[in-house]
Parts: C-alpha cells; sequence; structure tokens
C-alpha cells in the first residue's frame, strides 16, 4: 500500500515540488466487532489506527505537515504533546532529516511514548506543567523564532487526517455514528471535514452523526467550558482547554452528534473487553470511544441496531504500564513438568 499522500494526492495540499515524508501511513484496517456489537445492541467496527507506522492515527496528520515543512525549507519543527504526537513528529521529522523539539507533561506521558520520541533522537523536554501549558509556550516559541509549528494549529495536520474518513466510506459505505476519543478537538473537526468531502456534494445530512467521547476528569467539551486541572488515566486526551473547540462544537452540531463523558473506570473496563473480547489492544485514551458509546448507548443517544464506526487511535503497547496494572498477573512456577500441568489444565 502506498502512504496516504500517494493515494490521496487529489485531495490534499500538495504538488509536484512537494518531497513526499512518508512511512506508509493510511490505510488501517477497519474490523468487525461481533462480541462487542452484541454487548452493546449496535453494528459495530473498529478503526485500528493503532496499526499507522508509530502507532497512532498521529502519523496522518504528520506525513503531510513534514512534507511541507520540508517542502518550505524548515530546519526546526516542535510541538507540545501528550505522547502520540510527540512520537510521530521524531519519526517524521527523522525521516525528512529536519530538527525535532518535543514538549510534554513531566510525569504523565506513557511510557512507549517517549521511549518512540527518544529513540528517534528529538530533543525531548518533560515540564512541570500540563500539556496546555506546554502548547501555550510552544506558540509563544514559533511566534518568536523560525521553528515550524506541528500540533494540530498546523493546517496541514487536519488535512492528513481527514483520510481516515474516506477510508472508512469507501469500506463501509457511510456509518451512522462515528465514536472517537476527544482531546484538543482536532480529530473530531478533520473526520467531519473528510466525511464532508466524501460524501456528495459535502451533504451534512449524509454524514454520519459524531460522538466526542471525554475522559470524565478533562470533559471540556461535555461541560461546556476550560477545566484548569485535568485529570485522567487516559493521559492522552489530558487536555483542559482544547485548542479546535469551536470547530469541534459545529461539527458535532451539524453532524447531529454529541459529546459525551466516561468514568476512568468505564474506560477501563472497556480498554479490557475490546482486548479480552475481540484480540485488539488500544491505549487506554483510545478505548475512551468504547466507554463513551457504552453511555450513549445507555441513555438512548445511539439508537439500537445503529452501524457504528469506533475509532481505536492508538495502539496497547503505547502504555505498558497500564496494560500490566489491570491485566491478571504473571504467573510464577518452577521449571517442572508437574507443576506446568496444574497450570494449563486449569
Ligand atoms: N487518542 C489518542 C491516542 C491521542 O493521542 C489523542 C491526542 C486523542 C485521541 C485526541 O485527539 O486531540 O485531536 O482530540 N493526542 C495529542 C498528543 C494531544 O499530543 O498526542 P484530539
Amino acid at each position: 500500500m502506498p502512504g496516504l499522500i500517494d493515494r490521496y494526492r487529489a485531495r490534499l495540499p500538495v504538488g509536484p515540488a512537494t518531497p513526499i515524508i512518508s512511512l506508509g501511513e493510511g490505510s488501517t484496517p477497519l474490523l468487525a466487532a461481533p462480541r462487542l456489537s452484541e454487548l452493546l445492541g449496535v453494528d459495530l467496527h473498529l478503526k485500528l489506527e493503532g496499526a499507522n507506522p508509530t502507532g497512532s492515527f498521529k502519523d496522518r496528520g504528520m506525513t503531510l505537515a513534514l512534507s511541507k515543512a520540508a517542502e518550505d525549507g524548515a530546519r526546526t519543527v516542535i510541538c507540545a504533546s501528550t505522547g502520540n504526537t510527540s512520537a510521530s513528529a521524531a519519526a517524521y521529522a527523522a525521516r525528512a532529516g529536519i530538527r525535532c523539539v518535543v514538549v510534554v507533561p513531566g510525569g504523565k506521558v506513557a511510557l512507549g511514548k517517549l521511549a518512540q520520541a527518544q529513540a528517534a533522537g528529538a530533543v525531548v523536554c518533560a515540564i512541570d506543567g500540563s500539556f496546555d501549558d506546554g502548547l501555550r509556550l510552544v506558540l509563544e516559541l514559533c511566534e518568536r523564532h523560525p521553528i515550524t509549528l506541528v500540533n494540530n494549529l498546523n493546517p496541514y495536520r487536519l488535512e492528513g487526517q481527514k483520510t481516515a474518513a474516506f477510508e472508512i466510506v469507501e469500506e463501509l459505505g457511510v456509518p451512522d455514528w462515528l465514536a472517537l476519543p476527544v482531546g484538543n478537538a482536532g480529530n473530531i473537526t478533520a473526520y467531519h471535514r473528510g466525511f464532508r468531502e466524501a460524501v456528495a456534494a459535502g451533504d451534512a445530512a449524509q454524514c454520519p452523526r459524531l460522538l466526542g467521547c471525554q475522559a470524565a476528569g478533562a470533559a471540556a467539551m461535555v461541560r461546556g467550558v476550560d477545566i484548569g486541572d485535568p485529570e485522567t488515566i487516559a493521559t492522552a486526551i489530558r487536555i483542559g482547554a482544547p485548542i479546535r473547540r469551536d470547530e469541534a462544537v459545529r461539527a458535532a452540531r451539524e453532524s447531529e452528534g454529541a459529546f459525551v463523558a466516561a468514568a476512568d473506570e468505564e474506560i477501563l473496563e472497556w480498554y479490557g473487553r475490546v482486548s479480552v473480547l475481540e484480540g485488539v489492544f488500544c491505549e487506554p485514551s483510545s478505548a475512551t470511544s468504547l466507554a463513551g458509546l457504552a453511555r450513549a448507548r445507555a441513555d438512548g443517544t445511539v439508537e439500537e441496531g445503529a452501524r457504528v464506526v469506533c475509532v481505536l487511535t492508538g495502539h496497547g503497547l503505547k502504555d505498558p504500564e497500564t496494560a500490566t496494572a489491570h491485566s491478571a498477573p504473571t504467573l510464577r512456577s518452577p521449571a517442572t513438568l508437574a507443576a506446568l500441568e496444574r497450570i494449563a489444565l486449569g
């Protein structure tokens, strides 16, 4: 499969002179989920964005952002990140031969994501502050110096991310609902744009209804106000001041969708279920889409039998600490047949 710029070149802002910085992103699996469908009373499909090269949907935007940065002769790119953006920026910057600086909230980033940014040779800076603090600082730095921002305020990020909607429509048609986790609210904005471009004449009535799912401790969209001290186990979406708030509100309104919050316990419950029942290992933040869908089924927002796509935004290996802390412990055994027999036969 080609990377997504090659696949969707005609619908993306690239020209013949744009160098294509790609790691073969996009074209991710869309998997039917029969057991979770039965549990939730819907026809559920999972969009496995963890299958992207660095393990998250961020690669869709980053291939375009770094291609355009390279075209413009950028020397340094920078982002604030809860982890996945930094891993993706670091990898695509490495591919482009451009220096990369990432700013993360100290102590609040899953281990795998930090390891990725470090391995790719990025300058990794942990601040004594939140993601929102980091983004504010990075924006100021970009105003003062010739450094290219690759957060989702960079317009090319959303252009790349909208291609996930193209893939869904090509493969499944238009679902009734699309559920996805919402942090900074860039991805929901990108899906809205992508669906509108994919359906006839941009007719909003033909787009899926968008269900923006948040962690209860960081539910700035659900509450309608920014949150000064967001907290959740879903660290990827531990964000109090969504930078794309207005567009996300419009995306939900125009699609006749909704925002919904789920408690950390519910997020962990669905994080476990999607692994055990479907064999799909996603990171906790990604399971917020399932926990939110369960809430929306319980209160009747999502109707029985609806065709739903849940976007699982990041791979489970990003966060091995949460996986091991919330699964059955490893058994210890002497290296004897008798001991192993007892265990294996249950
Ligand atoms: N899921 C995952 C796994 C994420 O990493 C993010 C955002 C989201 C969902 C939410 O997407 O911000 O567009 O609403 N992660 C950013 C980062 C903030 O820095 O990696 P959003």
